[in-house]
């Protein structure tokens, strides 16, 4: 096994996993020293390409941004979401994770899905893929508004059971997407692998943003966001002080020429 899918693994009610998602080497570079696992997630279908749903992103697409976020990590795990309609099946999932960790050298895939992919992920992890779940919402499935996950004894009982078939299929962890926290916590305590949360609180075993939102960078407006700078203000800014610049003929100096 991948020591450092070992590592995550052994944080587990230990120290809290820390995870970002990136889409571009420059980005990776700036977070990977401060990460546990750097996630290429297909959320850049609406983050970068404005796309409704995550339903339109593609295999090459996955692999050219996990190309350049390679080349920008040094200390984290490295995860490539595949993306919808590249793992219908065993036979499938393999042919295309297997072209995804090959191109792009990253250190496992992650899958959305419960119970009806737990014969996919067996077969993965059976041929050296390692994977990582992702149960509650479920952006390349789910239809319409995003509701939070565990409000009826049924969903909270089949999240709890999709988790433990997840594990005992090989997965060496799992997000959890806008579970609701006391479910969160119950589905936390009864796997050992760790649980990876986004907005599901802090009763999980570490925690994901995408790095968009982080940055202030996208227009996102769920509730589980929490924008640590305004990147946007700052670039507009820079921009601003570069017109005012070029207008007024201060740029460039002869500094800044051959
Ligand atoms: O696509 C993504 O960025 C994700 C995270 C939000 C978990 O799946």
């Amino acid at each position: 096994m991948n020591p450092k899918i070992n590592k995550i693994k052994s944080k587990k009610s230990k120290y809290k996993i820390v995870c970002l998602t990136a889409y571009s080497k420059n980005i990776a570079q700036a977070i990977d020293r401060h990460t546990d696992i750097i996630l290429v997630g297909d959320s850049l279908g609406s983050t970068l390409y404005n796309f409704k749903s995550t339903r339109s992103v593609t295999l090459e697409m996955m692999v050219r941004h996990s190309q350049s976020v390679r080349q920008g990590i040094s200390n984290s795990l490295m995860v490539v979401d595949m993306p919808y309609n590249t793992y219908n099946n065993p036979s499938e999932a393999f042919k295309n994770c297997k072209k995804i960790m090959k191109l792009t050298k990253c250190d496992a895939v992650k899958i959305e899905g419960g119970l009806k992919i737990i014969k996919i992920i067996k077969h993965l992890i059976k041929n050296k893929i390692p994977v990582m779940g992702h149960v509650g919402i479920l952006p390349q499935t789910t239809r319409g508004k995003f509701k939070s996950k565990g409000k009826s004894i049924k969903e909270r009982n089949q999240l709890i059971r999709d988790c433990m078939l997840i594990e005992k299929a090989g997965a060496f962890s799992i997000v959890l997407e806008c579970v609701q926290r006391q479910l969160a916590k119950k589905i936390s305590n009864s796997i050992q692998i760790p649980t990876i949360g986004i907005g599901s609180s802090n009763n999980c075993d570490g925690q994901i943003l995408v790095i968009d939102d982080v940055l202030g960078l996208a227009e996102s407006k769920m509730k589980f966001i929490k924008k640590y700078i305004d990147v946007k203000k700052i670039i507009t800014n820079a921009a601003k002080n570069f017109k005012i610049d070029v207008k007024s003929k201060k740029f460039p100096t002869k500094k800044h020429s051959y």
